[in-house]
Protein backbone atom coordinates (compact mmCIF):
# COMPACT_ATOMS: atom_id res chain seq x y z
CA UNK A 1 0.00 0.00 0.00
CA UNK A 2 2.97 2.52 0.59
CA UNK A 3 4.02 2.20 -3.21
CA UNK A 4 0.49 3.11 -3.73
CA UNK A 5 0.46 6.17 -1.89
CA UNK A 6 4.05 6.72 -3.57
CA UNK A 7 2.77 6.73 -7.21
CA UNK A 8 -0.11 8.85 -5.59
CA UNK A 9 2.53 11.46 -5.13
CA UNK A 10 4.08 10.67 -8.37
CA UNK A 11 1.05 11.47 -10.25
CA UNK A 12 -0.40 15.02 -8.16
CA UNK A 13 3.71 16.24 -9.29
CA UNK A 14 3.36 14.99 -12.54
CA UNK A 15 0.38 17.23 -12.41
CA UNK A 16 1.68 20.03 -11.35
CA UNK A 17 4.77 19.92 -13.48
CA UNK A 18 2.35 19.79 -16.22
CA UNK A 19 1.15 23.12 -14.99
CA UNK A 20 -2.51 22.15 -15.28
CA UNK A 21 -4.75 22.96 -12.74
CA UNK A 22 -7.64 24.20 -14.17
CA UNK A 23 -9.51 23.80 -17.72
CA UNK A 24 -8.28 21.59 -20.05
CA UNK A 25 -8.61 17.83 -20.56
CA UNK A 26 -9.10 15.05 -17.94
CA UNK A 27 -5.58 16.36 -16.51
CA UNK A 28 -7.15 18.71 -13.52
CA UNK A 29 -9.57 15.88 -12.80
CA UNK A 30 -7.29 13.63 -12.68
CA UNK A 31 -5.73 16.15 -10.11
CA UNK A 32 -8.85 16.62 -8.26
CA UNK A 33 -9.68 12.89 -7.61
CA UNK A 34 -6.33 12.37 -5.79
CA UNK A 35 -6.33 12.66 -2.12
CA UNK A 36 -4.41 15.32 0.11
CA UNK A 37 -4.60 16.46 3.61
CA UNK A 38 -5.32 20.16 4.33
CA UNK A 39 -4.83 22.24 7.59
CA UNK A 40 -7.51 25.02 8.39
CA UNK A 41 -8.18 27.34 11.24
CA UNK A 42 -7.71 30.71 12.79
CA UNK A 43 -4.77 32.57 12.65
CA UNK A 44 -1.96 31.36 14.55
CA UNK A 45 -4.47 28.46 15.69
CA UNK A 46 -1.16 26.36 15.44
CA UNK A 47 -1.64 24.93 11.83
CA UNK A 48 1.78 25.18 10.92
CA UNK A 49 3.23 24.06 13.76
CA UNK A 50 1.07 20.68 13.52
CA UNK A 51 1.98 20.34 10.13
CA UNK A 52 5.85 20.53 10.95
CA UNK A 53 5.13 17.86 13.57
CA UNK A 54 3.07 15.25 11.43
CA UNK A 55 6.60 16.00 9.29
CA UNK A 56 8.86 15.66 12.12
CA UNK A 57 10.92 18.51 10.94
CA UNK A 58 11.61 22.05 11.70
CA UNK A 59 11.10 23.98 8.66
CA UNK A 60 8.02 26.29 8.48
CA UNK A 61 8.02 29.72 9.42
CA UNK A 62 5.77 29.82 12.51
CA UNK A 63 4.46 32.61 15.23
CA UNK A 64 2.21 34.87 16.22
CA UNK A 65 0.51 37.17 13.97
CA UNK A 66 0.15 36.55 9.72
CA UNK A 67 2.84 34.21 9.18
CA UNK A 68 1.26 31.77 6.40
CA UNK A 69 0.77 34.14 3.45
CA UNK A 70 0.44 31.64 0.46
CA UNK A 71 -0.85 28.14 0.57
CA UNK A 72 1.82 25.24 0.61
CA UNK A 73 1.72 21.94 -0.99
CA UNK A 74 4.13 20.09 0.41
CA UNK A 75 4.99 16.32 -0.72
CA UNK A 76 6.23 13.84 1.60
CA UNK A 77 8.50 10.70 0.11
CA UNK A 78 9.47 7.98 2.09
CA UNK A 79 12.60 7.41 1.29
CA UNK A 80 15.34 4.62 1.86
CA UNK A 81 19.01 5.63 3.42
CA UNK A 82 19.68 8.57 5.74
CA UNK A 83 19.62 11.12 4.11
CA UNK A 84 16.90 14.05 4.41
CA UNK A 85 16.99 16.49 1.85
CA UNK A 86 13.57 19.18 0.41
CA UNK A 87 12.92 20.64 -3.24
CA UNK A 88 11.21 23.52 -4.13
CA UNK A 89 9.50 23.43 -7.66
CA UNK A 90 10.47 26.68 -8.32
CA UNK A 91 14.39 25.71 -8.06
CA UNK A 92 14.76 22.15 -9.88
CA UNK A 93 17.49 20.65 -9.15
CA UNK A 94 18.33 22.96 -5.91
CA UNK A 95 18.73 20.49 -3.05
CA UNK A 96 18.38 22.29 0.34
CA UNK A 97 19.93 19.60 3.29
CA UNK A 98 19.41 22.57 5.56
CA UNK A 99 15.76 22.71 7.05
CA UNK A 100 16.56 26.19 8.12
CA UNK A 101 17.14 27.54 4.71
CA UNK A 102 13.73 25.78 3.49
CA UNK A 103 12.34 27.80 6.31
CA UNK A 104 14.03 30.82 4.42
CA UNK A 105 12.83 29.96 1.44
CA UNK A 106 9.36 29.58 1.93
CA UNK A 107 9.55 33.47 3.73
CA UNK A 108 11.65 34.36 0.92
CA UNK A 109 9.65 33.09 -2.12
CA UNK A 110 6.29 33.88 -0.13
CA UNK A 111 7.89 37.60 -0.49
CA UNK A 112 8.61 37.70 -4.12
CA UNK A 113 4.98 37.23 -4.80
CA UNK A 114 3.26 39.45 -1.67
CA UNK A 115 5.99 41.62 -1.08
CA UNK A 116 6.82 42.37 2.70
CA UNK A 117 3.59 43.21 3.16
CA UNK A 118 0.57 41.33 5.30
CA UNK A 119 -0.96 40.47 2.33
CA UNK A 120 -1.78 37.26 1.29
CA UNK A 121 -1.52 35.02 -2.55
CA UNK A 122 -3.21 32.46 -3.59
CA UNK A 123 -0.67 31.09 -5.80
CA UNK A 124 1.21 27.64 -3.99
CA UNK A 125 4.42 27.07 -3.14
CA UNK A 126 5.07 23.67 -4.03
CA UNK A 127 7.39 21.97 -1.62
CA UNK A 128 8.49 17.84 -1.37
CA UNK A 129 10.20 16.47 0.76
CA UNK A 130 12.66 13.38 0.98
CA UNK A 131 12.94 11.39 4.49
CA UNK A 132 13.22 7.53 5.74
CA UNK A 133 11.52 9.17 8.79
CA UNK A 134 8.16 10.23 6.86
CA UNK A 135 4.82 8.93 5.69
CA UNK A 136 4.11 9.02 2.31
CA UNK A 137 1.77 11.87 2.06
CA UNK A 138 0.38 15.36 0.29
CA UNK A 139 -0.10 18.16 3.12
CA UNK A 140 -1.46 21.75 2.25
CA UNK A 141 -0.60 24.73 5.03
CA UNK A 142 -3.11 27.53 4.75
CA UNK A 143 -3.01 31.01 5.61
CA UNK A 144 -5.42 31.56 8.41
CA UNK A 145 -8.94 32.77 8.75
CA UNK A 146 -9.32 36.00 10.39
CA UNK A 147 -12.20 38.17 11.52
CA UNK A 148 -11.02 41.22 10.45
CA UNK A 149 -8.70 43.07 7.98
CA UNK A 150 -5.33 44.62 10.02
CA UNK A 151 -3.37 48.01 8.67
CA UNK A 152 -1.83 46.68 5.41
CA UNK A 153 -4.40 44.34 4.20
CA UNK A 154 -7.46 45.72 2.36
CA UNK A 155 -11.16 44.75 3.28
CA UNK A 156 -11.27 42.24 1.40
CA UNK A 157 -9.00 39.96 2.75
CA UNK A 158 -11.63 38.34 5.29
CA UNK A 159 -13.39 36.83 2.24
CA UNK A 160 -10.21 36.18 0.20
CA UNK A 161 -8.68 33.62 2.83
CA UNK A 162 -12.29 32.27 3.28
CA UNK A 163 -12.89 31.64 -0.59
CA UNK A 164 -9.19 30.39 -0.66
CA UNK A 165 -9.18 28.16 1.64
CA UNK A 166 -12.89 26.89 0.59
CA UNK A 167 -10.91 25.70 -2.46
CA UNK A 168 -9.19 23.46 -0.96
CA UNK A 169 -11.29 21.68 1.18
CA UNK A 170 -14.20 21.91 -0.67
CA UNK A 171 -12.85 19.11 -3.07
CA UNK A 172 -13.98 15.90 -2.07
CA UNK A 173 -10.31 14.09 -2.51
CA UNK A 174 -9.53 16.88 0.30
CA UNK A 175 -8.69 15.69 3.71
CA UNK A 176 -9.22 18.27 6.35
CA UNK A 177 -7.10 18.96 9.66
CA UNK A 178 -9.72 21.61 11.41
CA UNK A 179 -7.52 23.14 13.99
CA UNK A 180 -9.27 24.74 17.48
CA UNK A 181 -6.91 25.98 20.09
CA UNK A 182 -8.05 24.71 22.90
CA UNK A 183 -7.69 28.10 25.20
CA UNK A 184 -10.94 29.43 22.92
CA UNK A 185 -14.31 28.70 22.82
CA UNK A 186 -15.09 25.84 20.33
CA UNK A 187 -18.26 27.52 19.68
CA UNK A 188 -16.28 30.25 17.71
CA UNK A 189 -13.92 27.73 15.89
CA UNK A 190 -13.33 29.01 12.14
CA UNK A 191 -12.14 25.57 11.72
CA UNK A 192 -14.64 24.00 12.29
CA UNK A 193 -17.42 26.50 10.56
CA UNK A 194 -15.73 26.09 7.71
CA UNK A 195 -15.36 22.29 7.71
CA UNK A 196 -18.39 21.93 8.67
CA UNK A 197 -20.13 23.76 5.60
CA UNK A 198 -18.03 21.77 3.05
CA UNK A 199 -18.46 18.49 5.09
CA UNK A 200 -21.57 18.84 6.86
CA UNK A 201 -21.25 14.80 7.78
CA UNK A 202 -17.77 14.71 8.60
CA UNK A 203 -16.52 12.04 6.52
CA UNK A 204 -13.20 13.57 6.20
CA UNK A 205 -12.71 16.20 8.64
CA UNK A 206 -10.34 15.33 11.38
CA UNK A 207 -11.19 17.40 14.89
CA UNK A 208 -7.12 18.67 15.84
CA UNK A 209 -7.49 20.42 19.17
CA UNK A 210 -4.20 22.65 20.06
CA UNK A 211 -2.55 24.73 23.09
CA UNK A 212 -4.16 21.88 25.46
CA UNK A 213 -1.17 22.99 27.60
CA UNK A 214 -2.50 26.84 27.50
CA UNK A 215 -5.96 26.11 28.89
CA UNK A 216 -6.89 27.84 31.51
CA UNK A 217 -5.84 26.72 35.23
CA UNK A 218 -8.93 24.47 36.58
CA UNK A 219 -10.28 23.88 32.97
CA UNK A 220 -9.60 20.88 31.04
CA UNK A 221 -10.39 19.51 27.42
CA UNK A 222 -11.70 16.02 28.24
CA UNK A 223 -15.37 16.98 27.52
CA UNK A 224 -14.07 17.92 23.49
CA UNK A 225 -11.58 15.08 23.13
CA UNK A 226 -14.04 12.23 24.41
CA UNK A 227 -16.71 13.99 21.68
CA UNK A 228 -19.04 15.20 23.86
CA UNK A 229 -18.76 18.94 23.54
CA UNK A 230 -18.73 18.58 19.51
CA UNK A 231 -19.23 15.02 18.25
CA UNK A 232 -17.11 14.21 15.19
CA UNK A 233 -16.85 11.22 12.94
CA UNK A 234 -13.70 10.48 13.82
CA UNK A 235 -12.62 11.25 17.58
CA UNK A 236 -10.89 14.47 18.13
CA UNK A 237 -6.80 13.98 18.54
CA UNK A 238 -5.26 16.71 20.93
CA UNK A 239 -1.65 18.13 20.72
CA UNK A 240 0.80 20.20 22.36
CA UNK A 241 2.84 22.12 19.95
CA UNK A 242 5.97 24.02 21.17
CA UNK A 243 5.12 27.26 22.44
CA UNK A 244 6.99 31.00 21.50
CA UNK A 245 9.48 30.43 24.06
CA UNK A 246 10.02 26.93 23.05
CA UNK A 247 10.27 28.39 19.31
CA UNK A 248 12.59 31.25 20.60
CA UNK A 249 14.91 28.44 22.10
CA UNK A 250 15.03 26.55 19.60
CA UNK A 251 13.60 23.57 21.73
CA UNK A 252 13.76 20.41 19.21
CA UNK A 253 11.34 18.27 17.78
CA UNK A 254 12.67 15.59 19.23
CA UNK A 255 12.08 17.14 23.10
CA UNK A 256 9.04 18.93 21.90
CA UNK A 257 7.80 14.94 20.98
CA UNK A 258 9.02 13.48 24.24
CA UNK A 259 7.75 16.59 26.52
CA UNK A 260 4.40 16.04 24.72
CA UNK A 261 3.91 12.49 25.37
CA UNK A 262 4.89 12.58 28.79
CA UNK A 263 2.22 15.55 29.09
CA UNK A 264 -0.48 13.48 28.03
CA UNK A 265 0.81 10.53 30.12
CA UNK A 266 0.98 12.24 33.10
CA UNK A 267 -1.83 14.59 33.37
CA UNK A 268 -4.17 12.96 35.26
CA UNK A 269 -7.64 14.43 33.10
CA UNK A 270 -5.89 12.74 29.88
CA UNK A 271 -3.92 9.70 31.49
CA UNK A 272 -7.15 7.67 30.19
CA UNK A 273 -6.86 9.05 26.73
CA UNK A 274 -3.08 9.57 25.94
CA UNK A 275 -2.85 6.52 23.81
CA UNK A 276 -4.78 8.30 21.04
CA UNK A 277 -3.11 11.76 21.06
CA UNK A 278 -0.27 13.69 20.62
CA UNK A 279 1.27 14.51 17.06
CA UNK A 280 2.90 10.99 16.26
CA UNK A 281 -1.04 9.04 16.53
CA UNK A 282 -2.27 12.01 14.54
CA UNK A 283 0.37 11.57 12.16
CA UNK A 284 -0.21 7.69 11.98
CA UNK A 285 -4.08 7.98 11.96
CA UNK A 286 -3.69 10.22 8.72
CA UNK A 287 -1.61 7.40 6.82
CA UNK A 288 -3.61 4.71 7.69
CA UNK A 289 -6.88 6.79 6.84
CA UNK A 290 -4.96 7.95 3.19
CA UNK A 291 -4.56 4.12 2.40
CA UNK A 292 -8.26 3.37 3.26
CA UNK A 293 -9.37 6.80 0.84
CA UNK A 294 -6.94 5.01 -1.81
CA UNK A 295 -7.95 1.75 -1.83
CA UNK A 296 -11.75 2.64 -1.84
CA UNK A 297 -11.31 5.08 -5.02
CA UNK A 298 -9.10 2.42 -6.98
CA UNK A 299 -11.85 1.61 -9.64
CA UNK A 300 -12.55 5.40 -9.89
CA UNK A 301 -8.94 6.75 -10.48
CA UNK A 302 -8.32 3.61 -12.50
CA UNK A 303 -11.04 4.46 -14.94
CA UNK A 304 -9.87 8.16 -15.14
CA UNK A 305 -6.35 7.25 -15.06
CA UNK A 306 -7.59 5.24 -18.35
CA UNK A 307 -9.60 8.20 -20.35
CA UNK A 308 -6.09 10.40 -19.71
CA UNK A 309 -3.96 8.18 -20.90
CA UNK A 310 -6.48 8.28 -24.30
CA UNK A 311 -6.59 11.65 -24.12
CA UNK A 312 -3.06 12.23 -23.86
CA UNK A 313 -2.37 9.91 -27.22
CA UNK A 314 -4.77 11.90 -28.94
CA UNK A 315 -3.09 14.89 -27.49
CA UNK A 316 0.12 13.51 -28.84
CA UNK A 317 -0.85 12.33 -32.66
CA UNK A 318 -2.75 15.80 -32.70
CA UNK A 319 0.46 17.64 -31.92
CA UNK A 320 2.43 15.07 -34.42
CA UNK A 321 6.12 14.40 -34.16
CA UNK A 322 8.67 16.64 -34.11
CA UNK A 323 6.56 18.42 -30.82
CA UNK A 324 8.15 20.93 -28.93
CA UNK A 325 10.55 18.89 -26.92
CA UNK A 326 9.43 20.51 -23.46
CA UNK A 327 5.93 19.49 -23.83
CA UNK A 328 6.65 16.64 -25.62
CA UNK A 329 8.72 15.25 -22.63
CA UNK A 330 6.21 16.34 -20.25
CA UNK A 331 3.59 14.64 -22.33
CA UNK A 332 5.63 11.03 -22.07
CA UNK A 333 6.92 11.64 -18.91
CA UNK A 334 3.27 11.91 -17.10
CA UNK A 335 1.93 9.16 -20.17
CA UNK A 336 4.29 6.95 -18.65
CA UNK A 337 3.74 7.37 -14.85
CA UNK A 338 -0.01 7.09 -15.91
CA UNK A 339 0.91 3.58 -17.54
CA UNK A 340 2.76 2.47 -14.30
CA UNK A 341 -0.06 3.31 -12.11
CA UNK A 342 -2.63 1.76 -14.34
CA UNK A 343 -0.67 -1.35 -14.23
CA UNK A 344 -0.33 -0.98 -10.27
CA UNK A 345 -3.95 -0.79 -9.52
CA UNK A 346 -4.75 -3.37 -12.10
CA UNK A 347 -2.18 -5.79 -10.36
CA UNK A 348 -3.79 -4.48 -6.83
CA UNK A 349 -7.24 -5.05 -8.15
CA UNK A 350 -6.54 -8.85 -8.88
CA UNK A 351 -6.33 -9.29 -5.10
CA UNK A 352 -8.91 -7.59 -3.94
CA UNK A 353 -12.59 -9.24 -4.00
CA UNK A 354 -15.38 -7.13 -5.76
CA UNK A 355 -16.31 -6.59 -2.03
CA UNK A 356 -13.16 -4.99 -1.30
CA UNK A 357 -11.71 -6.69 1.09
CA UNK A 358 -8.66 -8.00 0.25
CA UNK A 359 -7.50 -12.07 -0.75
P1 LIG B 1 -0.77 29.14 12.53
O1 LIG B 1 -0.82 30.64 12.38
O2 LIG B 1 -2.13 28.56 12.71
O3 LIG B 1 0.02 28.47 11.46
O4 LIG B 1 -0.04 28.89 13.94
P2 LIG B 1 1.49 28.64 14.26
O5 LIG B 1 1.83 27.21 14.10
O6 LIG B 1 2.32 29.63 13.51
O7 LIG B 1 1.50 28.94 15.83
C1 LIG B 1 1.13 30.19 16.32
C2 LIG B 1 1.77 30.40 17.70
O8 LIG B 1 1.15 29.54 18.65
C3 LIG B 1 3.25 30.08 17.75
O9 LIG B 1 3.87 31.03 18.59
C4 LIG B 1 3.31 28.70 18.39
O10 LIG B 1 4.49 28.51 19.13
C5 LIG B 1 2.11 28.72 19.30
N1 LIG B 1 1.51 27.38 19.49
C6 LIG B 1 0.95 26.58 18.54
N2 LIG B 1 0.48 25.44 19.07
C7 LIG B 1 0.74 25.49 20.40
C8 LIG B 1 0.50 24.58 21.50
O11 LIG B 1 -0.05 23.48 21.37
N3 LIG B 1 0.93 25.02 22.73
C9 LIG B 1 1.56 26.22 22.94
N4 LIG B 1 1.92 26.54 24.17
N5 LIG B 1 1.78 27.09 21.92
C10 LIG B 1 1.39 26.73 20.67
NA1 LIG C 1 0.54 32.47 12.97
MG1 LIG D 1 0.79 29.16 9.67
Amino acid sequence: MESLISLVNKLQRACTALGDHGEESALPTLWDSLPAIAVVGGQSSGKSSVLESIVGKDFLPRGSGIVTRRPLVLQLHKIDGEREYAEFMHLPRKRFTDFALVRKEISDETDRETGRTRQISPVPIHLSIYSPNVVNLTLIDLPGLTKVAVEGQPDSIVADIENMVRSYIEKPNCIILAISPANQDLATSDAIKISREVDPKGERTFGVLTKIDLMDKGTDAVDILEGKSYRLQYPWIGVVNRSQADINKNVDMIAARRRERDYFASTPEYKHLAHRMGSEHLGKVLSKHLEQVIKSRIPGIQSLISKTIAELDGELSRLGKPIAADAGGKLYAIMEICRIFDQIYKEHLDGVRPGGEKV
